[in-house]
């Protein structure tokens, strides 16, 4: 009996322990670079979503905000909202994330579109979906909490997700710092650049400037390379080609 009772202990010890590992994981989860972007369902502004499944075959900007009816965010959403279309050209979605529930998500767009004016913006529509995460389930799963910045607001987190469902590049803001969008589409447009064409994009790279070819796998390669005309090297290692603006555009934006 007691050998009986032991091992039933152990058991339920064995089971604490695993439940407060899965807590502690979620809690601290962080997605990173070239993983698959964390599943989830979820309720937003524009109806229920499965994640990634419902955005096979489009690149997505997922990207939290602290909260609704905050000032920033505001300013935020409405410049989001002004370049969605941009977005949608360059064959992304976007998907916004806050720690609020429907109802306040709802009156706060509606709010944004009826009676906020900024910076020549006004009238602004947002019809990207918005989750609700008041279980803070998702905002967990993305590492979107930051305890140490607040532990119950999300920060300004930025994953873009390729068709493919991989998460590509991650940025994160703190609460304070309004997010620069035009650097948001030059991401997704310099990733699928280096995608269409197997090249790099150097610093403050945009369509039209020259690109960087990979290193030289060989002696002869990089031999061959410093000797090719329309390749430019600096050095063996540090090799750039010219790549239009209109080559990139044309293969990167809906015709
Ligand atoms: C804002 O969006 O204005 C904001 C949100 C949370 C903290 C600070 C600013």
């Amino acid at each position: 009996m007691q050998t009986i009772f032991i091992g039933l202990y152990a058991h339920v010890k064995q089971i604490k322990i695993e439940i407060m590992e899965e807590q502690l994981e979620q809690v601290i989860s962080m997605p990173r670079i070239g993983d698959a972007a964390p599943e989830f369902k979820a309720v937003t502004t524009q109806g229920d979503i499965n994640f990634p499944a419902d955005y096979k075959g489009s690149w997505v900007i997922l990207f939290s905000h602290p909260a609704d009816f905050t000032p920033v965010c505001t300013s935020e959403f409405m410049t989001f909202a002004t370049m969605e279309e941009k977005f949608n050209n360059a064959n992304c979605k976007l998907v916004g994330l806050s720690i609020d529930g429907l109802y306040s998500h709802i009156a706060w767009l509606r709010t944004i579109k009826e009676k906020i004016e900024y910076k020549g913006m006004k009238d602004v529509e947002v019809n990207f979906p918005l989750i609700e995460d008041i279980t803070m389930n998702v905002a967990k799963k993305y590492g979107m909490i930051q305890p140490n910045e607040d532990t119950t607001k999300a920060v300004r987190a930025v994953f873009f997700i390729d068709p493919k469902g991989i998460i590509r590049t991650i940025i994160y803001y703190p609460l304070s710092l309004g997010r620069n969008f035009d650097e948001l589409y030059r991401v997704i447009i310099a990733l699928q650049a280096a995608d269409e064409f197997g090249v790099a994009t150097p610093a403050d790279w945009y369509p039209g400037d020259d690109v960087i070819i990979g290193p030289a796998g060989s002696c002869g390669t990089a031999k061959d390379r410093m000797e090719d005309g329309d390749i430019d090297c600096k050095d063996w290692f540090f090799c750039t080609k010219k790549l239009d603006k209109a080559t990139v555009l044309g293969r990167v934006l809906k015709k």
